[in-house]
């Protein structure tokens, strides 16, 4: 049994920020931004606009590019740290506004930048095991609400954003993930996190980060999965379409082709038009691109998020 992806969605909030739209007193400038990171603007939620709802459109997009109706949905899993509400979860808000009343179980997995990744694993498993045959994952995050907005090395970076994709169980098929590994190494747990949480300060705190040091994890963390894929699957690079990895900095992008010597066309890029939206960075580039992906085509995911998490996944569309 093989979950193939049938469907692609994403949403964005109305608001747009560009780099010489950010306020003065962070003493910035799109020249440094862009320079460093890549990011030219970032999308922010507004009133009315919140993780739930964004989330809620991306599965609506993907579940009308996959025409399938929201009551066949068996399963939800969103890939979030920004919920609207401690609890209930994310899912289970994003099941309340497609108004699906099948019982399907909806949750959330806490995996920061690599959400997605981690839910599309879970989500992959239940389908492998034969507990769901159509199942909307999800990548929905709104960072901008735990930014410190007065600490221009940190807020520059992120924006919000939702996206999402549908699994649907296939037998007999080649398409379909073929291999998902996700890991975590917790003894970084300090070099990016928030400054608080509901045990700690009872607010979601700010976020804080080593930010040299997660660059250099991430190039390394890519570099790892991407070969522990190529290997465990018996393939090349020469054998890989198309490589989406999590949109943190234009510059980690360059470093990881450096090193492994990738065409560097063959990297998806989003960070100038979404910047960092965590969990939604990586289905958001995947919606974008739907219509040209074609099929047949192997197609890696690359995470890498707080915790440290990070993770590889090979689909054949
Ligand atoms: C954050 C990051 C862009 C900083 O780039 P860098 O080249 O390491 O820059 P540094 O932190 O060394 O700062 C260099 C200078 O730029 C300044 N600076 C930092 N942010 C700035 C900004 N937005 N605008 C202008 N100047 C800025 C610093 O104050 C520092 O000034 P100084 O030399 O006078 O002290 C980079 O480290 C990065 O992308 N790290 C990964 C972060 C990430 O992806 N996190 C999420 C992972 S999921």
């Amino acid at each position: 049994m093989r979950s193939v992806v049938v469907g692609f969605g994403g949403a964005l909030p109305q608001k747009c920020i560009k780099n010489d739209e950010l306020p003065e007193s962070l003493n910035t400038s799109d020249e440094w931004i862009s320079q460093r990171t890549g990011i030219k603007q970032r999308y922010v939620i507004s009133e009315g606009e919140s993780t739930s709802t964004l989330a809620t459109e991306a599965a609506k997009d993907a579940l009308r590019f996959a025409r399938i109706s929201p009551n066949d949905v068996d399963l939800i899993v969103v890939g979030t740290t920004t919920g609207d509400y401690t609890f209930p979860a994310t899912a289970c808000l994003v099941q309340k506004n497609l108004d699906i009343t099948n019982g399907c179980p909806a949750f959330d997995v806490s995996a920061a930048c690599s959400g997605f990744i981690y839910a599309l694993d879970v989500a992959d498993s239940f389908i492998r095991m034969g507990k769901a045959k159509q199942a909307l994952v999800i990548g929905a995050d709104s960072f901008s609400k735990i930014l410190d907005w007065n600490d221009r090395s940190s807020c520059v970076l992120f924006g919000d954003g939702a996206g999402a994709v549908v699994l649907k169980a296939e037998e007999n098929t080649d398409k379909g993930i073929q291999y998902c590994k996700i890991y975590a190494d917790g003894s970084y747990s300090d070099f990016l996190t928030t400054t608080g949480g509901v045990a700690t300060t009872q607010h979601a705190g700010v976020v804080t980060m080593r930010g040299r040091e997660v660059f250099k994890f991430a190039v390394e963390k890519f570099c790892s999965s991407f070969q522990e894929l190529l290997e465990s699957n018996d393939l090349t690079i020469d054998d890989v379409d198309l490589i989406v990895p999590h949109q943190a900095n234009v510059r980690i992008l360059n470093k990881f082709v450096d090193v492994l010597k990738i065409d560097p066309k063959k990297i998806v890029v989003t960070i100038d038009a979404h910047s960092n939206t965590s969990a939604a960075t990586i289905p958001l580039a995947l919606n974008k691109i739907k219509d040209s992906i074609g099929t047949n085509k192997n197609v890696v995911l690359l995470s890498m998020g707080a915790g440290f998490t990070w993770g590889a996944t090979l689909v054949r569309m």
